[in-house]
């Protein structure tokens, strides 16, 4: 079979579950956590991998994973290098999307609101408490730079471990967090033949407005 004539036929049917307004919570951060909740429990390969969007100075968007490392009460924060691609694209434009698919349960979660940079002190919180040779990690990739070889990374990374290797790796300035601050939310619980459940939050004032939208 070639790969086109794969891609014609492969049809997914979703029945696992469904979502209603009269289960969804009414805080859209306490329906987050009670699927991301269901979603571990599930053994869900990597329930915390979202794919972030990010749009450059000319339009043009992009997107990639990054892990959510923490739920604050407004926002979801993940980590980075500030030198990056998408964190020149957000300085530009702070406006980005989060969108998390859960094959295994049959969901995806679609988050857009505005970026901002976490407090220094957080950054510092969680560098201190990731591995050593994550720590040297960040100091050796210039993320999203050109890299001559993978040896020239290699080797920054060997004598980078020499000079911190009997000391306290600091964080650098250009590696930290981001939260992204929520105005919508959409719910999406896969159902038989393509007519699916989407349940969407939208934020007017400090309110979230509850709507469903066709599939
Ligand atoms: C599962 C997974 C998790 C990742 N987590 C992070 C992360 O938390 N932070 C990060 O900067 N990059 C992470 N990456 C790498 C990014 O996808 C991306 O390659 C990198 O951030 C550079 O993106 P940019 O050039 O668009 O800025 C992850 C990749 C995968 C596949």
């Amino acid at each position: 079979m070639s790969t086109n004539e794969y891609l014609k036929q492969l049809r997914s049917d979703f029945s696992k579950q469904s979502l209603s307004e009269d289960d969804i919570d009414h805080n859209p951060f306490t329906q987050f956590n009670n699927w991301l909740k269901e979603a571990t429990e599930s053994n869900v390969l990597e329930p915390i991998a979202t794919t972030i969007s990010t749009v450059s100075k000319y339009g043009q968007p992009s997107s990639r994973v990054v892990y959510i490392r923490d739920i604050q009460e407004n926002g979801f924060v993940f980590y980075t290098n500030y030198g990056s691609k998408k964190s020149h694209d957000l300085e530009m434009n702070p406006k980005s999307c989060m969108n998390l698919f859960w094959p295994e349960l049959e969901r995806q979660i679609r988050i857009e609101g505005i970026i901002e940079k976490v407090d220094s002190s957080i950054s510092d919180e969680y560098f201190n408490d990731r591995p050593k040779a994550s720590q040297i990690g960040a100091w050796a990739s210039q993320q999203s730079q050109k890299l001559a070889s993978r040896a020239h990374l290699e080797d920054k990374v060997n004598e980078l471990t020499n000079q911190y290797a009997n000391k306290k790796v600091p964080r650098p300035e250009n590696w930290g967090g981001f939260i992204l601050v929520p105005h919508y939310f959409e719910f999406w619980q896969g159902r038989k033949s393509r007519l699916h459940d989407r349940i969407a939050f939208s934020k007017d004032e400090d309110v979230w407005k509850i709507e469903r939208l066709n599939p």
